[in-house]
């Protein structure tokens, strides 16, 4: 076995938002292949964490009420929830503001200053005189200098697709105050990039990775294509305000987001250091032997394939080994639309049902090494993983195990017999391979030699049909040699498709009683070796669950992913009892004792809004499936019977208790579909969440259908 070590990272999200779909592929991909190297015998420490500066987030905490440092706190618990539900399974996850971070990004940044790559100049900005801030491009709109389309972005219009500078921008204003910008002078710190084009001709050509090759061919042309056009100087420092780094002698000056982000993946590599007692210095010297693999999205190569290499050479450290980019997601054929619903956040996949394993071995059935599109079509998606895992895989041991339990008490044969041994042959020559394969991205052709061995012996089975094999006494060890086969097939597709499936994987190799250490591992054979009893691994997609993540993603159409964010982030961060909308999706979580924003003063009208009422509980029982909720029938007198999902489950442990007394809810709230029913309405509590939640009552003499004013 090969024995590299190697330290990997993800491409930062945003601390601005919940992950979706298209942020899932890379995060995927790149566990995967950790995984995958670990199999092989490699040492992998993978690392990932919030990009949590810029002018963005800084901008979307002030709108929140809450300081940034509670706002990305925030974001950094529902990205971590979403990436350990996905299986992601970094060693550490870290944020971009924090002191390692400081530490690393004011040593590159002196090393680089005092190597003499970094220059100061005046530039003229557009300034917001009413906010006193400089505006970044998608801060300011105006007409389309080009068509003279109203309102377009500072940079580029979305209507004829120019691209221009925001100066040029006909009757500019800001989008923050609606302020005509005025142009103002300041002073900037930009990294001369062309200092290194030598290294960087060296670095694609494979000097510093031991001539392989740092990225696909296609995104190495691109990067070198940028080369020959002549390298700008880069522009890292931003004016204050600004939620950043402070520039070391700098005053009012800041590192742009994009300077520290990447050297976030140092920091928590450092941070994984210090917990553990790996040398940092091992991975990060010049003249490292470990190497460094960065999973990016094909939006992002100019900053790892130019300025990243060029920091970290002129700050005197090791360049990254490869660069594994990933193309955009789409789907259902379109780029993710709010309107069709396939906008699909990460959350609301897990809260359809849909087992996240699926999504993770439908990713990997459209990855190679090259950064093409990849199409989440729902309805393939659907298909294939009903097929492939439960048709083809899981079904080899379901359709035999039951027999080596009822006539050999659990035992496998004690070698395969002429035929069985030559088929065993013709599995493996199909399995090797299988590190390489992964080792170069190419996951699809993985999961095509998993249907082609599957095929082989679903094949095998059906000619031998041991269903009917087991009704003759005198076939017995026939019978044990299909079974034996099956199993030890089923167990080499495990380890196959170990890297893509952990958890599913993880319930095989107990069945089995033999874990599947590695690669080499899952081609022994297991000979009078007793297996557990079977228990069905996974069971097949409910179209309904697909629908229902389809639609639940329609509902926040309108609202952008952003407010959503902010408003679940508000309601996390105030930990005093308040009254709680507890439908399904109102859970706050208690993030910390940070200080309770004053809620917004709204006018007596936006109260008008709100028809509360009255309503008799008529019924109330426990959902099956959800661990959350409550179904309510509430009889609402003139308004007729409603049903209501409630996520208080947690709160009342005996529902049927709760019937003859009195609720509050809202009675005109737009219908919600979900996976159990429609919920017509919300019920109102209070309390922190959790256990913690009490339903509102009335006092005698108020009846069902009462308004609440
Ligand atoms: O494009 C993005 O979403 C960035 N947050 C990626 C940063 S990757 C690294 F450089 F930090
Ligand atoms: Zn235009």
């Amino acid at each position: 076995m090969s024995h590299r070590r190697l330290l990997v990272t993800n491409a930062l999200p945003y601390a601005n938002g919940p992950l979706h779909m298209g942020h899932l592929l890379g995060y995927i991909q790149a566990d995967i292949w950790v995984r995958a190297q670990r199999m092989s015998g490699n040492e992998a420490v993978y690392v990932c964490a919030d990009d949590a500066h810029g002018t963005p987030i800084m901008l979307a905490a002030e709108k929140a009420g809450m300081t940034p440092e509670a706002f990305i706190a925030g974001i950094r618990e529902g990205h971590e929830a979403d990436f350990a539900a996905f299986g992601v399974d970094f060693d550490h996850y870290h944020t971009t503001h924090s002191e390692e971070n400081r530490e690393l990004a004011t040593l590159i940044y002196t090393r680089l200053r005092d190597g003499g790559s970094i220059a100061k100049r005046s530039i003229q900005q557009l300034f917001d005189p009413e906010k006193q801030m400089f505006l970044p491009d998608r801060y300011i709109k105006g007409i389309c200098p080009n068509c003279g389309t109203p309102d377009q972005y500072g940079d580029n219009c979305e209507n004829c697709g120019a691209t221009y500078a925001p100066t040029d921008l006909i009757n500019p204003y800001s989008v923050m105050s609606g302020a005509t910008p005025v142009l103002r002078d300041s002073e900037h710190y930009f990294f001369e990039l062309s200092k290194f084009e030598v290294l960087l001709r060296d670095w694609f050509a494979g000097k510093y990775s031991n001539g392989k090759p740092v990225a696909n061919r296609g995104v190495v042309a691109k990067l070198s294509e940028w080369l020959d056009g002549g390298l700008k100087d880069w522009d890292i420092s931003r004016d204050a305000p600004y939620f950043g780094f402070p520039i070391p002698d700098a005053p009012g000056k800041f590192f742009y987001v994009w300077l520290d982000a990447p050297i976030g993946y140092l920091a928590s590599f450092k941070a994984y250091c210090d917990k553990t007692g790996v040398k940092f210095d091992e991975f990060l010297a010049e003249n490292s032997a470990a190497e460094m693999h960065h999973f990016i999205g094909k939006d992002i190569i100019n900053f790892h394939g130019l300025f990243w290499p060029a920091m970290l050479h002129g700050a005197q450290m090791r360049t990254p080994t490869a660069l594994h980019t990933n193309g955009y997601l789409t789907v259902n054929g379109a780029k993710m639309s709010k309107s069709r619903g396939t906008f699909i956040q990460a959350r609301t996949y897990l809260d359809a049902g849909i087992h996240p394993e699926f999504l993770r071995y439908y990713f990997a059935t459209m990855l190679s090494d090259a950064p093409v599109d990849v199409d989440l079509d729902l309805k393939a998606f659907e298909e294939r993983v009903n097929s492939h895992l439960i048709g083809k895989w899981v079904n080899i041991a379901s359709r035999t195990a039951g027999f080596v339990q009822k006539f050999f008490g659990g035992k496998l044969a004690d070698r395969f017999d002429v035929e069985e041994a030559a088929l065993w042959q013709t599995l493996l020559s199909h399995y090797d391979g299988i590190e390489q394969l992964y080792d170069t991205g190419e996951f699809a052709e993985v999961t095509r030699r998993f249907v082609t061995m599957a095929d082989l012996i679903n094949g095998y089975i059906a000619a031998k049909a041991p269903w009917l094999i087991a009704k003759d006494e005198s076939r017995r060890h026939e019978l044990q040699q299909v079974c034996t086969l099956s199993l030890n097939a089923f167990r080499l597709i495990a380890g196959l498709l170990k890297p893509v499936l952990p958890a599913t994987v993880a319930a095989a190799e107990q069945f089995l009683a033999a874990p599947i250490a590695s690669f080499i591992d899952a081609r022994r054979e297991l000979h009078h070796h007793t297996v557990g009893n079977f228990e069905p691994l996974l069971g097949r997609i409910d179209p309904r669950h697909v629908e229902a993540m389809v639609e639940a993603s329609k509902e926040s159409l309108g609202v952008s992913a952003e407010a959503l964010v902010v408003e679940k982030t508000k309601k996390a961060i105030n930990n005093t009892p308040k009254v709680a909308m507890t439908n399904a999706d109102s859970q706050p979580t208690n993030i910390g004792s940070s200080p309770a924003p004053t809620p917004d003063i709204i006018a007596i009208d936006d109260f008008a809004k709100l028809d509360l009422r009255i309503a008799k509980v008529v019924g109330c029982e426990f959902v099956e499936g959800s661990d959350k909720l409550l179904r309510f029938e509430l009889d609402a007198g003139p308004l007729g019977k409603r049903q209501i999902f409630s996520g208080i489950r947690a709160a009342y442990a005996e529902p049927d208790k709760l019937v003859g007394r009195n609720v509050v809810f809202i009675a005109n709230l737009a219908p919600r579909k979900m996976r159990f029913g429609i919920s017509e309405g919300m019920i109102l509590s209070a309390g922190e969440g959790g256990a913690d939640l009490f339903l509102l009552d009335a006092d005698n003499g108020a009846k069902p259908g009462d308004t609440v004013r």
